[in-house]
């Protein structure tokens, strides 16, 4: 099937997302996606009727009880089904930031003093800290610096990094200020080449198409729930091989029950339950654009990937060529975007007016977007920016539409 001639069919996704007939928020044209997306009504209803019909303790055999379980487990199914893993290899946390500084902890155990450990100045600080931290057990740390000129992290540079005390190695899949979409599958090879652990982050990946985690052959994946259309949680996979290798810290008791060794505690029940409301929505995405067929979930999940690259293409690259055409603003990452090269994560700044005036020049005109570090200070210390004054980031997901773009341009036009 030619997927380049379907086109994403704008006002059906949008009329899923109820904050787009919302007083408060139909008004703005919202680029701050990067930071949190609005949800589908799918996701509100399944959490309103768990909180009216489910809130109880799960697992017991009353009907109220039992249907909270089931839909606990469905969750965590589906998401494991669409990121191509097992359910055994889902783990629910509160956040990304949790999830990693967790599983840090958990993997201290397995290093000896003298490994070493690769982090970037490209990652967002929730990939970098908990790794550098483990220098507390002796572990060396190395940094793979971007090419300050292009923001790019080249592998050459990761190659001359690597060596047979690499133990683990901690990377963005894309960053949530250059954009730039990292070749995980190439890096996690390398990294495989001397025996040690890959760490991806995919929190500026995810929302943009859900990853296949076997594909890019990563041992740990990580992706902010809140970012991809749900409910304030964090989802970690990891390969169950390794899962089930790892210190439990959870109750003692339950030692053997990995993955629920990782966290202490469980995930939110109602927000867990509530993930079903992503994959029905996209599964109305799938049949709205596609006729029925009998596809494998994880395979619908790509064309739909496809289709939702071709439209944030369409949409970012006039803002791009936009953004690149004017002398007093300063685009960070790639000029264009194809076949997938970088996210529409669109990060700028000028060198005549502070970002935080530009950010409430726009916000003052309809835009919702803000000026920061997003806590990608590294990066922005590394290109040379001042890490209080911050980008501005203009970030989009599908449900972004031309007339946004169109009117962003329009707004910066008059600065
Ligand atoms: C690329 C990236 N990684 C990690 C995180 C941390 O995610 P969380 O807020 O779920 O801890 C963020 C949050 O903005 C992010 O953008």
């Amino acid at each position: 099937m030619e997927l380049e001639n379907i086109k994403l069919d704008i006002n059906f996704v949008r009329s899923q997302f109820p904050a787009f007939e919302d007083s408060l928020c139909k008004n703005w044209s919202f680029f701050e996606n990067a930071g949190g997306s609005y949800v589908p009504q799918q996701v509100v209803d399944r959490l309103n009727k768990f909180m009216i019909s489910n809130k109880v303790q799960p697992y017991a055999e009353y009907p109220m009880s039992k249907i909270a379980g089931i839909n606990m487990d469905k969750a965590t199914e589906l998401f494991a089904n669409m990121i191509n893993a097992s359910s055994k290899e889902i783990i629910i946390g509160g956040s990304t930031s949790i999830n990693l500084y967790v599983l840090s902890n958990a993997l201290k155990y397995s290093l000896q003093p003298g490994d070493e450990v690769i982090v970037t100045n490209q990652d967002h600080e929730a990939n970098i800290s908990p790794w550098r931290r483990l220098s507390e057990v002796g572990a060396i740390i190395k940094e793979w610096k971007m090419n300050p000129g292009t923001a790019e992290l080249e592998i050459e540079t990761l190659e001359k990094l690597l060596s047979d005390k690499t133990k683990i190695v901690a990377v963005t899949h894309c960053s949530n200020i250059v954009g730039s979409i990292n070749d995980l599958k190439k890096i996690s090879k390398l990294v495989h080449e001397k025996n040690a652990i890959i760490i991806g982050d995919g929190v500026s990946y995810a929302p943009h198409g859900f990853p296949n985690v076997k594909e890019l052959d990563v041992d740990f994946y990580t992706f902010s729930l809140y970012k991809t259309y749900g409910p304030h949680l964090g989802l970690l996979y990891g390969k169950e091989e390794i899962l089930k290798e790892l210190p439990n810290q959870n109750h003692e008791f339950l030692k053997d029950s990995y993955p629920y060794t990782i966290n202490p505690g469980g995930p939110n029940h109602e927000e867990l339950s509530s993930l079903i409301g992503i994959y029905e929505y996209f599964n109305e995405f799938y049949n709205h654009h596609f006729t029925a067929d009998n596809l494998e979930l994880r395979e619908k999940i790509e064309r739909i990937n496809e289709i939702i690259s071709l439209h944030e293409e369409k949409i970012a690259n006039p803002l791009l060529d936009y953004l690149n055409s004017r002398n007093d603003l300063i685009l960070i990452g790639q000029k264009k975007i194809k076949n997938k090269n970088r996210a529409p994560t669109i990060s700028f700044y000028s060198d005549k007016i502070s970002s935080k005036d530009l950010s409430n020049y726009l916000t003052k005109n309809g835009i919702a977007t803000r000026n920061d570090n997003f806590y990608a200070w590294r990066c922005l210390k590394a290109l040379g920016i001042n890490t209080e004054d911050g980008v501005v980031r203009t970030s989009m997901v599908h449900y972004n539409s031309e007339i946004d773009v169109t009117k962003l341009i329009q707004v910066l036009k008059k600065l």
